[in-house]
């Protein structure tokens, strides 16, 4: 007999058992392996439940109120500004140091009873504050219509003080601090701002003198110390302030509140320009299409003491730009853009830009794929109005004239 059938020989019953045992530790096995994974997601559940609960809390807690610290009183009670705009006096909660309650400190209140309960961070992220650090603005110099000089100028006055300090310091000049780009609006002035900030090594921050005024109502004075600041940590930089006339209009007599916000921007501009070395590592940009109205602490020398003036296109650089414009526009074989440049004499580029546009709305109303040299003399009759014209025409003083320099 073989050894495999001994089992066979051994009494029923115990073979009954053994198997049952066997059995039995299979389930057990089965069973261990199954609580197992019940744990496993217990655990994911309880961390979802955790999570959700924490989420729960959050939207249940009552949202703070922003304020600015303006002033600290005697007795320790605060002044503020609410975000909202008005005004108040408040007390600060026991867990915040009075030393840290400084003017300009930006603090949460409590909801119902605007007492302070947290000093905020004061964000220097320029998307908070809404200003664009432009990384890479996807401009090229290849995009600009002529302005050649101004861009050369540009570059020479900004760009080469902050790359070779050094060669200033050889030749024993000073470059300029600020350059202000002026003209007629479409003229280019952001165009060719952007361009730069595009090819530059430097780090480009980019502010919208309106912007400052309108969305940051009493925060322009703030807004603009920080800016800087940003630019000095992020040296070398430019910074750039796009619609300069915003802030920098010259005072009127009469003054409203509004007035004297937009003045202390002004004036903290001004501090941080004359505060800044030269020959340091932060430059700036200014541009305006109503240079008229600047206020002349704004043009003084050591400030924006270097104008560059931004004219209407001239019949090539005309070409050029609608060459740029229609670049990826589908032209009919007679569409002639010398006769178009020729046609649009007093037009900025930004009216050529517009121009070609409305040439292919033209073609689009007609079902045409293809836009045609009528669609264009539609477009510049439409976009052109002779007034546009005058306007434009305003700009042909040269700055010397403007200034009286
Ligand atoms: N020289 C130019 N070459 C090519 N495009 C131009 C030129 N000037 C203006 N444009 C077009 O017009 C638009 C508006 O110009 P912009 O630079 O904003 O004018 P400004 O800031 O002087 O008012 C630009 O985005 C560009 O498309
Ligand atoms: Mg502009």
């Amino acid at each position: 007999m073989s050894e495999s059938a001994k089992p066979k020989d051994q009494p029923f019953h115990e073979n009954y058992v053994a198997e049952y045992i066997q059995g039995l530790e299979r389930r057990v096995r089965d069973l261990e392996q199954e609580k197992r994974v019940i744990e496993g997601q217990y655990l994911k559940v309880d961390r979802e439940f955790a999570s959700l609960r924490a989420e729960f809390e959050r939207l249940r807690t009552p949202p703070l109120v922003a304020a600015t610290v303006l002033d600290v009183l005697e007795d320790n009670r605060v002044i503020v500004r609410s975000s909202a705009g008005p005004h108040f006096v408040v007390t600060a909660s026991n867990f915040i140091k009075l030393e840290d309650l400084k003017p300009s400190v930006r603090v949460a209140l409590n909801q119902r009873t605007f007492s302070i309960v947290e000093i905020l961070p004061s964000k220097k992220d320029p998307f908070v504050l809404g200003m664009e650090i432009e990384t890479v603005p996807n401009v090229s110099y290849k995009e600009i219509g002529g302005l050649e000089d101004q861009i050369r100028e540009v570059k020479e006055t900004v760009e080469l003080p902050l790359l070779k300090p050094a060669l200033f310091g050889k030749v024993g000049i000073d470059p300029p601090r600020g350059v202000l780009l002026y003209g007629a609006s479409g003229t280019g002035k952001t165009l060719v701002a952007r361009a730069v900030a595009h090819e530059t090594k430097a780090t480009f921050t980019r502010v919208i003198g309106s912007e400052l005024v309108q969305k940051y109502i009493g925060e322009g004075a703030r807004l603009v110390r920080e800016m800087f600041d940003l630019a000095r940590e992020k040296a070398p930089s430019i910074v750039f302030i796009d619609e300069l006339d915003a802030i920098g209009a010259r005072r009127l007599e009469t003054s409203t509140s509004g007035d004297r916000e937009v003045h202390r921007t002004l004036m903290q501009l001004l501090a941080e320009i004359d505060g800044f070395d030269p020959r340091g590592e932060v430059k700036i940009i200014g541009a305006t299409n109503r240079p008229d109205i600047l206020d002349p602490a704004l043009l003084r020398p050591g400030r924006f003491d270097r104008l560059i003036y931004f004219p209407l296109p001239n019949g090539a650089a005309r070409l050029t730009i609608f060459n740029i414009h229609t670049k990826s526009m589908n032209l009919d074989k007679d569409v002639d853009l010398k006769t178009l440049a020729k046609m649009t004499e007093r037009a900025t580029g930004a009216d050529i830009k517009a121009v070609c546009t409305e040439a292919g709305m033209f073609a689009i109303r007609d079902e045409r794929e293809q836009v045609e040299q009528a669609d264009f003399e539609h477009a510049v009759a439409k976009v052109l109005p002779p007034t546009r014209m005058i306007e434009a025409s305003e700009f042909t003083v040269k700055p010397e004239k403007m200034y009286g320099y």
